[in-house]
C-alpha cells in the first residue's frame, strides 16, 4: 500500500508529531528474532524507543534481555518487569549510587553493568559491597569505534582479573559494540567484522582457559546483526531495527525491516513561490546527521535550504502544490534521537491516531 502512513484523522493530530505503527513494530520484532536465530539471542537496545508500551510488546514476543544507555531507560525496563537489563554505559560519579538504589528497589530484575576502567570498577565494587549488593560487570571492549572500552589484549585480561577479585562485583562476560562498522556491502562489512572481533574471540578463549567464568558476550548493532548472529551464543544488541529509519536503510540495503515511526508535519509558510516551510525544526527531528534529516513522502525531489529550531525550509518547483496547512509525512534519517525530542508519540491503529504513549525515558531521571 503506497500511502500506508496517511491518517484518516490527520486533521485532529497536531504537528510536529511522531506516529508509531504497532503492527509494523511487531513485524519488526518477528524479523529481529528470525534474523538473530532465536529470541534468546536478542538483547535489543531500549534507547531507540524509550517507551513502556514497546517494552511490553517486546516482552510479549518473548524477549527477556534488554540493553540500555541511561539510568532512566534501565529503570523503565525494571518498571515494565524486564527480567534482565544491561546498562551498557560506564557508571561514574553519583550514577553509581543511583544504579545501586535501583537494584535494591527492583529485586525481580537482574541488572548488569559494563566497565573499562580500574578506578571506576574499584568504586563500583566498594559501593556495591557497602550496600550489600553484588553487581555483574561485563568488561567493555574497544573493537575499533574508539568511543569506550579497552583493547582486547593483556590489559583486558588484567581488568577481568580485577572484576573477579573485587568484592561486590561478579564477572559478567564481555561487551563489544561495533558502531563503526557500516560498510554498505554486506561482504565488506563481514570482512571488517571478522577482523574487529577476532581479538574478542581470542580473549574469550583465553579467559575460559584460565578457568574464569564468561557468562555472555554481547555485541552488534543493526549493521552487524546478521553477521554476529552466525556466532553461536553471542547476544545481539540491535536498536534501530524496532522502528527502522532511512539512515539504516541506506547503510544496510541487505536488511529488510519496516518503517514503523513516521513524522507528521505541516506547511506553515510559503515565503517565496518556490519555498515550503515546515514545522519540523531540529527540535522535532534529529539533526546531528547531514541534511536531509527526513525523507518526506511526495517531496523527495525538494532541496534542503535551511533548518532552524522549529523550521525546516525546502525548495521545490512543485511548491505551489503545498499550500499552507498541507500535512506532509516523512521518515527520519536517525529515529533514536528523534523519539527523544518528543514528549509523546501518537499510536496509529486501523489508519487512525487513537492514543498517545508518553516517551517516559526521554527524561534523565525517573526514580521509581
Ligand atoms: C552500545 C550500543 N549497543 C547497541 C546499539 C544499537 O545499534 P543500532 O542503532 O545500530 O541498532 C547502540 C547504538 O548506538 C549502542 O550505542
Amino acid at each position: 500500500m503506497s500511502d500506508w502512513f496517511r491518517l484518516q484523522n490527520e486533521a485532529e493530530v497536531p504537528s510536529p508529531s511522531v506516529l508509531i505503527f504497532p503492527e509494523r513494530v511487531e513485524e519488526n520484532l518477528r524479523r529481529m528474532i528470525r534474523l538473530a536465530g532465536g529470541v534468546d539471542r536478542l538483547r535489543p537496545h531500549v534507547k531507540t524507543h524509550k517507551l513502556a508500551e514497546v517494552l511490553a510488546l517486546e516482552l510479549k514476543h518473548g524477549i527477556t534481555k534488554f540493553k540500555t544507555a541511561t539510568i532512566a531507560e534501565t529503570e523503565l525496563c525494571a518498571r515494565a518487569g524486564a527480567p534482565d537489563v544491561l546498562l551498557a554505559y560506564p557508571l561514574v560519579g553519583p550514577n553509581i549510587g543511583r544504579f545501586l538504589r535501583m537494584m535494591a528497589h527492583f529485586p525481580a530484575t537482574t541488572f548488569r553493568a559494563v566497565g573499562d576502567d580500574s578506578a571506576s570498577l574499584k568504586a563500583l565494587g566498594a559501593a556495591a559491597a557497602a550496600a550489600g549488593l553484588t553487581v555483574e560487570v561485563l568488561l567493555d571492549l574497544n573493537v575499533g569505534m574508539n568511543r569506550t572500552g579497552v583493547t582486547p589484549d593483556e590489559a583486558a585480561v588484567e581488568l577481568y582479573r580485577q572484576i573477579l577479585a573485587t568484592p561486590g562485583l561478579l564477572p559478567g562476560g564481555l561487551h563489544a559494540y561495533d558502531g563503526h562498522l557500516h560498510q554498505r556491502s554486506r561482504e565488506e562489512r563481514a570482512v571488517a567484522a571478522q577482523a574487529a572481533f577476532a581479538p574478542v574471540w581470542e580473549l574469550e578463549k583465553q579467559l575460559r582457559s584460565l578457568g574464569w567464568p564468561v557468562p555472555r558476550v554481547v555485541a552488534s548493532g543493526t549493521p552487524t546483526l546478521p553477521l554476529l548472529a552466525q556466532r553461536p551464543g553471542v547476544e545481539l544488541g540491535a536498536g534501530t531495527t524496532v522502528f527502522w529509519d532511512f539512515g539504516q536503510a541506506e547503510t544496510c540495503p541487505d536488511l529488510d525491516f519496516l518503517e514503523a515511526a513516521v513524522l507528521l508535519t505541516r506547511v506553515i509558510s510559503r515565503p517565496t513561490p518556490e519555498r515550503i516551510t515546515l514545522d519540523l525544526g531540529h527540535k522535532a527531528v534529529a539533526s546531528e546527521m547531514p541534511a536531509p534529516r527526513v525523507r518526506l513522502f511526495g517531496l523527495e525531489d525538494a532541496t534542503f535550504v535551511m533548518h532552524s529550531e522549529e523550521h525546516l525550509v525546502l525548495e521545490s518547483p512543485r511548491a505551489a502544490q503545498f499550500p499552507v496547512g498541507t500535512v506532509v509525512y516523512g521518515i527520519p534519517r536517525h529515529v533514536c534521537p528523534t523519539i527523544a525530542l518528543h514528549q509523546e508519540v501518537q499510536v496509529v491503529r486501523s489508519g487512525r491516531a487513537s492514543e498517545a504513549w508518553p516517551v517516559i525515558a526521554r527524561a534523565r531521571r525517573i526514580e521509581f
